[in-house]
C-alpha cells in the first residue's frame, strides 16, 4: 500500500482569488493555468496498520501543525472512498521554496492525492481527482491534467474542476521564475482570501474575469504571445489591486519584485517580447518565447537582488512514479 507521485506546480494566467464556499473551496471565478517543468513535488504515501497516526515530512523543511493537520483532512476524505481505516506516512520533497509564492500547495496536494488514491488501490477518473486535489487547495486541481488547464469554478463540489485545454506540447511557452525571496509568504493565501469582500475592487475583478477569459482563449488558440502576454499581465495586475486594496492590504511584492516588473516593462518598450506574472509572494514569473529565453536570462541574472530564476517550459499533469522517498 505504498505509492509515489510526481506533481509540477502551476502558474494561472488568470488567476484564482476568492472563494464562494470555503469549506469546498469553491472558487468566485474559472481560472486557468500552465504546469510548470521545473518547480516539482514528489510524494510517496504509504497506508499500513503498522502505522499509529498519520505523519508527514517535508524533506529539507518543516510542515506547521495547520499544515499538517490539512493533509490529514486530505488522507481522511481518501480513506472514505477507499473504504480503509490504516494511517498513512507521508514523505514529500520540492525541487523549489516551499511558500515562496510558487505554488507548493499546489503541487503539494496534487501529488499527495494522486499517490494516495494508488497507495490505497483505488482507481480514480482525472475529474475526479481534480476534485479531491482541490479539496485539499484549490489551485491544486490544475497539476494534475496536462499543460494547460482550465477550472471551471462550478457551483458544487462535483461540478467544480479542472481539465486541460492543450497538451503541454501545445505552445512552447518559457516561464522564468525569478526568485528573490526564498522564505515563507506573510499572509497564506486561504487567510488572504477570506477578506477579499472588503475590497471595493473585487466586484470590478469579477465582473472582467469572464471577458479576459475568453480573450485568453482566443490568444490560445492563434497562439499570439504578445495578446497571451498582455491578458496575463492584466489579469495578475488586477487581482494585486484587490489584494492591496483589501482590508488589511495584503502587498506582496518587495522593491525587488518592483524592480523586476519595470525592467520587463523597459525591455518590452525595447522591442522584446516578454511579459510578468506575479501570485501570492514577491518572486516574479518571467514569460517568453523559446528564441528570448537565453537574452532574457541574461538580463535577469544582471539585476543585483534576483537570487535563482528557476526555467520552466509547459510540463505534463502529475504521474505515478516507481521511484519511492522511502
Ligand atoms: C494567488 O490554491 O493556494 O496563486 O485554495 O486557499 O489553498 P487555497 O488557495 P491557493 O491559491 C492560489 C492563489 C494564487 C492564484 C492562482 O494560482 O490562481
Amino acid at each position: 500500500m505504498k505509492a509515489t507521485a510526481i506533481a509540477p506546480a502551476n502558474i494561472a494566467f488568470i488567476k484564482y482569488w476568492g472563494k464562494k464556499d470555503d469549506d469546498l473551496r469553491l472558487p468566485l471565478n474559472s481560472s486557468f493555468s500552465m504546469n510548470l517543468s521545473g518547480a516539482v513535488t514528489r510524494t510517496t504515501v504509504e497506508f499500513s496498520p503498522d502505522y499509529c497516526k498519520d505523519t508527514v515530512e517535508l524533506v529539507g523543511e518543516t510542515f506547521s501543525t495547520k499544515e499538517q493537520e490539512r493533509v490529514a483532512k486530505s488522507l481522511d476524505a481518501i480513506r472514505t472512498v477507499a473504504q480503509i481505516s490504516e494511517h498513512a506516512r507521508v514523505v514529500t520533497k520540492n525541487t523549489f521554496p516551499k511558500g515562496a509564492g510558487a505554488a507548493a500547495s499546489a503541487s503539494g496536494f496534487a501529488a499527495l492525492t494522486v499517490a494516495a488514491f494508488a497507495a490505497a488501490g483505488v482507481a480514480v477518473a482525472e475529474k475526479e481527482m481534480t476534485v479531491f486535489a482541490r479539496l485539499g487547495s484549490g489551485s491544486a486541481c490544475r497539476s494534475i491534467p496536462d499543460g494547460f488547464v482550465l477550472w471551471e469554478e462550478g457551483n458544487s463540489s462535483d461540478s467544480s474542476f479542472a481539465y486541460s485545454l492543450y497538451p503541454h506540447t501545445y505552445w512552447d511557452i518559457r516561464d522564468l521564475l525569478v526568485i528573490v525571496d526564498s522564505g515563507m509568504k506573510k499572509v497564506a493565501t486561504s487567510d488572504g482570501m477570506k477578506t477579499i469582500m472588503t475590497s471595493p475592487r473585487f466586484s470590478r475583478r469579477l465582473s472582467a474575469v469572464g471577458g479576459r477569459l475568453t480573450r485568453m482563449n482566443i490568444a490560445m488558440k492563434e497562439k499570439n504571445f504578445a495578446a497571451f502576454g498582455a491578458i496575463t499581465e492584466e489579469d495578475c495586475l488586477d487581482m494585486h489591486t484587490v489584494m492591496q486594496s483589501q482590508v488589511p492590504p495584503l502587498m506582496y511584492w518587495n522593491d525587488m519584485t518592483r524592480v523586476v516588473m519595470d525592467a520587463v516593462v523597459a525591455w518590452r518598450n525595447e522591442g522584446l517580447p516578454v511579459y510578468f506574472t506575479i501570485d501570492a509572494g514577491p518572486n516574479i514569473h518571467v514569460l517568453c518565447e523559446p528564441y528570448s529565453q537565453a537574452i532574457i536570462l541574461k538580463k535577469l541574472n544582471m539585476l543585483t537582488g534576483v537570487q535563482t530564476v528557476i526555467i520552466n517550459t509547459p510540463a505534463p499533469g502529475t504521474q505515478i512514479s516507481e521511484d519511492h522517498l522511502f
